[in-house]
């Protein structure tokens, strides 16, 4: 890319310059076997990303023997198809378990900092890079020229990863809930909380392992709850906007969503593996998450953006190795932004399940007032979007309320933005819980 050329270094943050053209095409992927064949790289090639990101598993050395480590190096670095994308952008890393040094490797692998100089050679950082030094190889760069920047953070989940809680069978897991157990380790995280101050529209989040997915039993953030929890609260608390999450390492290719705790989506765009994909298909294992899923078939990733747009467009691809688009997502990001949910971290509707056919109290701030067409039916909803999974409706029937409700005057008024506490019954409507008022002495609102 031209603006390599351009690039400053400010802290050991690399900054293109400001006439550096806007990104819109990353591509990325991640385990790539080096002794197997890899057509993968013909469709991607195609793609003509202007960069990339692996993200990990991206040779498998499974070994402690660094010699043996740097010659499966070597033998990726000669593939013809890496060596084209290497001439072709900018390459950016993390690495995942099997580049590290051990199926489901953590913290106490033994030879991780020379595992660390193998990765950082084989992907030319400089020798006086500050990431030489630094215990493992997280980094972050940000391209692009102001209004149109894409900063790219590429985490790393197993330099400083805590031993997992073992689950029933051989390679499962449940989750560890104490305080003591990390995924990203002091430093990063404290790294981390800076890299959310840096100003960019778009951040690219590298994570070897899966971000939002936590109803299967392998590896993933939900095995440490709290550390997936602190992560999101981190984005909620510096009001990053633009954040996408891209995770590899699970041998098939999905889309997922978390809508809430953030304070907008959370979308997380799985790519795995670049020649390791599910070879035949096997039962689709559960994600309450999940929008999409291709399940069989090596496969990369693809974020377009369209910068042309008053409110740009992002486009989350997965495609697969015919060279077809096998899941395509669009969206605005206008909708990537703090506020889009309240970002309380609440799943009200959730917890209101859990109390179907029964009195409940609840309290909320009454993020919007919605209405329907005949204004029938007023909701005072705890959601900004009404359509968000977490949103609970309290809803005013006008003509059950009758006079009560023509002394309320507009509901907009007297609710919207105030605290309320109401009680009632918890009932379902087209799937969704709700309580629908009788009495307004349901509702008790704050002045
Ligand atoms: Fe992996």
């Amino acid at each position: 890319m031209s603006g390599l050329s351009l690039c400053v270094l400010l802290g050991g943050l690399a900054v293109f310059g400001a006439d550096d053209k806007p990104l819109s095409r990353i591509g990325f992927g991640s385990c790539l076997r080096q002794d197997k064949p890899q057509p993968i790289w013909t469709p991607l090639l195609a793609t003509r990303p202007e960069l990339f990101l692996f993200l990990g598993d991206n040779i498998y050395a499974d070994t402690t023997d660094i010699d043996v480590m740097r010659e499966k190096y070597k033998q990726q670095s000669e593939k013809d198809g890496f060596k084209k994308l290497k001439a072709l952008c900018p390459l950016l890393a993390t690495w995942d378990d099997h580049d590290y040094g051990g199926n489901d490797a953590g913290a106490s692998y033994p030879r991780k900092k020379e595992s660390q100089q193998a990765f950082l050679d084989f992907f030319d950082v400089a020798a006086d890079s500050p990431r030489r030094k630094q215990e493992g190889v997280y980094h972050a760069q940000v391209f692009g020229p102001p209004g149109k920047r894409v900063q790219v953070i590429m985490l790393d989940t197993r330099y400083h990863l805590s031993e997992l809680k073992k689950g029933p069978r051989s390679g499962t897991y449940v989750p560890r809930e104490d305080a003591d157990a990390s995924i990203l380790g002091r430093d990063q995280w404290a790294w981390l909380a800076t890299q959310f101050k840096v100003p960019a529209e778009v951040r690219l989040i590298g994570s070897s392992v899966q971000m939002v997915a936590e109803d299967h039993s392998f590896e993933k953030w939900a095995n440490l709850p709290l550390e997936r929890e602190r992560f999101l609260r981190l984005v909620r608390d510096t009001r990053a906007g633009g954040v996408i999450v891209l995770s590899g390492d699970r041998h098939l290719a999905e889309l997922s969503m978390l809508d809430g705790p953030m304070g907008y989506p959370l979308y997380d765009v799985t790519s795995s593996g670049m020649n390791q994909g599910n070879k035949r298909f096997r039962r689709i294992e559960p994600n309450k998450h999940r929008l999409a899923i291709q399940d069989v078939g090596d496969n990369f990733g693809l974020i377009r953006i369209d910068w042309t747009k008053s409110d740009p467009l992002v486009s989350l691809e997965i495609h697969d190795v015919d060279g077809d688009v096998v899941i395509r997502h669009k969206v605005p990001l206008s909708r990537l932004q703090p506020g889009t949910t309240n970002g309380d971290g609440r799943d009200l509707s959730a917890e209101a399940r859990k109390h179907l056919g029964k009195t409940w109290t609840v309290e909320f701030t009454v993020a919007n007032v919605g209405v329907n067409k005949t204004k029938s039916m007023f909701y005072l909803n705890s959601e900004r979007d009404f359509r968000s999974d977490l949103n609970f409706p309290v809803v005013l029937n006008v003509k059950a309320l009758g006079k009560e409700f023509s002394a309320l005057g507009d509901p907009r008024k007297t609710y919207l933005g105030k605290k309320v506490k109401v009680t009632g019954t918890v009932s379902l409507f087209n799937g969704n819980p709700q309580i629908v008022i009788e009495k307004l002495s349901q509702i008790q609102a704050d002045e």
